[in-house]
């Protein structure tokens, strides 16, 4: 396997970077947004290269090498053949989740996703005029305890105005992997309710057990009508360049999607097309390295949490993703992440997940290895007395 550098700590100080620029002139190392302390891959930045160095930017559209750099990619890694005409591409997956609100329901409609989740999944529906109802994921006790859907609160949530389910597959931030059985039950009761269901699969190529496989859920099974959304941001570090795609096997749907976005929604950008292309076709080999510093790195912190830092516990194995949720209501705190940003570690904080005031922090170990150290020493220092 090629080497890659995840060990250089990059300056980001002082550059566009949202996630340093939040902290900027303090001393505080910035583990909250879902952005990755590492270079993209070589290939990515060479793509892009090459792109720049053309020197006109004009309106994009993807060439035919890009469309099938996906399609290719479905096929290869999920086995899901997918139609050039199922894509739409969209600058940004916090859009198309507000897109697909827009078109799958009418403002006082009723929108459905699970929590804790990712903040957008709570706000887009009231962004847009509808009532976010959210159903707590269950946690089941044990070692390791598992995260569940609690199906009697899913069905108790729903009522006629319910229009879309949204899924996080595999979900941020309690970073589960949802078994083909859970998802196939998921499309039948949508398909009973004659729900949409909008799944989020941006996460889907950071599995972190080499054994497993990420299944779309569009491919599980047939009931009901599956909206997907995917991305290479996540995976490959390009969340800046804003590249994503809405899946749609349903044309009927496709268009009701392309209606609501007609006019609002940005083309995506030529260099977004470029690096998109190349991270599908040529970034494998720099993925897996990834994954295998993502697996070093979680075991690393879990291990340092679970041995010194009494009132930090994990609840659930890190099945996917580079986010750890971090169950610290043992310390008592109301502000949790405020309380660690004052010790010099920003992370993000559980209740803008939808968890409980004082319940959670969310950690992004997408850094490296000397970040997260310095950041878990600053932690570990900064614990509450009676911790
Ligand atoms: C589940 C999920 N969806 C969407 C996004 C953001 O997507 P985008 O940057 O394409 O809007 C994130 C970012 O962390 C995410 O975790």
């Amino acid at each position: 396997m090629p080497t890659f550098d995840f060990d250089t700590v990059p300056e980001r100080r002082g550059t566009d970077s949202q996630k340093w620029q939040k902290y900027a002139g303090r001393d505080i190392l910035p583990l909250w947004v879902a952005d990755m302390d590492f270079r993209s891959p070589p290939a990515v930045i060479e793509a892009l290269h090459r792109r720049v160095d053309q020197g006109i930017f004009g309106y994009a559209r993807p060439v035919k090498s890009t469309v099938e750099a996906i399609v290719a990619a479905m096929e290869a890694r999920y086995g899901w053949r997918i139609e050039p005409s199922w894509l739409v591409w969209l600058p940004g997956l916090v859009c198309g989740l507000n897109v697909a609100i827009e078109a799958f329901s009418q403002p006082g409609d009723e929108i459905i996703s699970f929590t804790p989740v990712y903040p957008p999944f709570i706000t887009a529906p009231r962004y847009r005029g509808r009532t976010s109802r959210t159903v707590p994921l269950r946690l089941q006790p044990g070692s390791p305890g598992r995260w569940e859907m609690d199906w009697d609160a899913l069905e108790r949530a729903v009522t006629p105005r319910t229009k879309v389910v949204i899924l996080c597959h595999p979900h941020n931030p309690i970073a589960r992997i949802w078994e083909p059985g859970e998802v196939a039950r998921l499309r039948e009761f949508c398909a009973a309710h004659s729900l949409i269901l909008c799944s989020d699969e941006i996460h889907c190529d950071l599995i972190l057990d080499p054994s497993r496989r990420h299944i779309p859920t569009a491919t599980v099974g047939s009931a009901g009508r599956v909206v997907t959304m995917m991305a290479p941001s996540k995976t490959y570090n390009l969340p800046g360049l804003g590249t994503s795609l809405a899946i749609f096997s349903d044309a009927t749907l496709r268009v009701q999607f392309e209606r609501a976005a007609a006019g609002i929604v940005a083309e995506v950008t030529p260099l977004g097309y470029a690096a998109c292309e190349a991270a599908y076709t040529e970034g494998e080999p720099w993925r897996l390295a990834q994954l295998a510093t993502q697996r070093g790195n979680r075991d690393f912190h879990q291990e340092i949490i679970a041995r010194e830092m009494p009132g930090i516990r994990v609840d659930a194995p890190i099945e996917a993703t580079y986010l750890a949720w971090l169950n610290v209501e043992a310390l008592g705190l109301r502000e949790p992440a405020a309380h660690f940003e004052a010790h010099g570690v920003g992370l993000s904080d559980g209740a803008m997940f939808g968890a409980a005031p004082g319940a959670a922090v969310r950690l992004n170990f997408g850094c490296p290895r000397a970040t997260l150290a310095e950041a878990l020493r600053r932690m570990k220092a900064g614990l509450p007395a009676k911790g």
